[in-house]
Order: structure tokens, then C-alpha cells, then sequence
């Protein structure tokens, strides 16, 4: 068992922040810490009596450049035009595309990247189906990413690679007619520790007693 951060469940709970520019590129990551992870992501509720979920972890150079490719793809379409520096945006908007332009010029470098999958696609299925197969693999994939976090892991969830989720499926083999992925998520180890907890709302602007 790898050495854990001293962090209180409450601390893990409120800095498990997404890392971008924090992600130490460098330094590869042990196949050991990121299998503890995903065995303590097995934990997490599944909606059905057998596991549905799958993990693929990408850890090949060409296949993670060509994943990189795929993310990038979507995400400047998503993006639009890489921020102008002479024009002056709020402090938070400029750090959270700097942020988000960085990984756009890293994501193939990520030494992993994990990709959460469940068997079953919804595709026009009813809400309650959509929602029990998605219900199942996002806390698992979000318990992979607090057990990282407490190894000293940095990672993102992601999404922009599911503009072209059937090339990601061709290039690593996953059947995509039976199994749908959730995000990517880019693994590395942080650079540094200390992580702080979100700004949000006041909890009454979003919490309704009793009724909306
Ligand atoms: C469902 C979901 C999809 C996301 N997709 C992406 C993505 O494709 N690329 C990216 O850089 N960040 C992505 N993010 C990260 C958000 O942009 C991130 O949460 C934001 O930077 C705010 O971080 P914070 O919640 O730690 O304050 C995604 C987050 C969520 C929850």
C-alpha cells in the first residue's frame, strides 16, 4: 500500500480540485498506485447485481498522442480561437482558459490517461435507464480520482474526447456498439500538494427544502 497524504475526508473532499498546469509531465506513474485507485473505485455503488463498468488505461506513447489528437480535436472546436493576451478577461476566466489551453498542449504528454466505460448504451433510452448506467460509472470514476488525489495524483475529469468517441473506441478496441465512455482522465502526479477548496454558491441559492 503506497504512503497517503495526511488529509482529513473533509480536506480530500473539498481539494480534489481538476489539475492541468500542476501535472508533473516527467515523472511516470506506477501501474501499482493506479490499480489500488481502481480497486477502491470498485467500491462505488453499481445499479446493477454485476459489474458493468470497465476501466481503460492508456499508457502507450502513440496511443495517448492519438487520444491527445482526438481531445484536441473537439476541444477547439469547443473553445473557439486560442484567447487573445491584449484582451483583458476576469481573472477567473483567464486562469480557467490558460488552464484548459495548457492541457490542450499537453494531453498526449499526461504519462496516463484513464478512460471509465460501462457496457449498455442509452442512446435514446428512457431517463431511468440513462440515468442508472451513468449513475454507476461516475462515482466510480470520482472515487478513482479521490484515492489519486490522496496518493499525490493530479487529475481532470474530461470530456472533449467524446466528440469523437467512436475513433477513441476504434483505436483501443472497445466494442463501441456495447459500451459507452464517460470521460478521460488525464493522471499524473501534482506538482505540490496543497490544493484549496472551490469558490460556490451560497448553499441557499441552491438548495430547496421540502420542495424547489
Ligand atoms: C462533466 C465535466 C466535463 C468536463 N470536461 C472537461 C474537458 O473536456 N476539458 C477540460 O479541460 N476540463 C473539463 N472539465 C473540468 C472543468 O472545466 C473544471 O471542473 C473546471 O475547471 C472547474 O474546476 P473546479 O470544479 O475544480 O473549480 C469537465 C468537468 C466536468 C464536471
Amino acid at each position: 500500500m503506497s504512503t497517503l497524504l495526511e488529509l482529513t475526508p473533509d480536506e480530500l473532499l473539498s481539494t480534489t480540485r481538476c489539475v492541468r498546469r500542476r501535472l508533473d509531465l516527467e515523472r511516470p506513474v506506477e501501474r501499482e498506485l493506479i490499480e489500488e485507485c481502481l480497486g477502491l473505485a470498485q467500491q462505488a455503488p453499481v445499479a446493477s447485481y454485476n459489474e458493468n463498468w470497465h476501466f481503460v488505461v492508456v499508457t502507450d506513447p502513440d496511443k495517448r498522442a492519438a487520444l491527445g489528437d482526438l481531445w484536441r480535436k473537439f476541444g477547439a472546436r469547443y473553445l473557439g480561437e486560442r484567447p487573445d493576451p491584449s484582451v483583458e478577461l476576469p481573472a477567473g476566466t483567464t486562469r480557467l482558459l490558460d488552464s484548459v489551453w495548457f492541457l490542450m498542449d499537453h494531453i498526449g504528454d499526461v504519462p496516463v490517461h484513464v478512460i471509465p466505460c460501462i457496457e449498455g448504451r442509452t442512446d435514446g433510452k428512457p431517463v431511468p435507464q440513462q440515468a442508472s448506467r451513468w449513475g454507476t460509472i461516475v462515482p466510480a470514476a470520482w472515487s478513482f480520482m479521490l484515492a489519486a488525489r490522496t496518493r499525490g495524483l493530479g487529475t481532470c475529469w474530461t470530456t472533449f474526447h467524446l466528440g469523437h468517441e467512436e475513433e477513441a473506441a476504434e483505436l483501443l478496441g472497445i466494442p463501441y456498439g456495447d459500451v459507452m465512455q464517460a470521460a478521460l482522465i488525464p493522471v499524473a502526479y501534482a506538482i505540490g500538494t496543497d490544493f484549496r477548496p472551490a469558490r460556490r454558491k451560497p448553499l441557499d441559492e441552491i438548495v430547496h427544502w421540502d420542495g424547489w
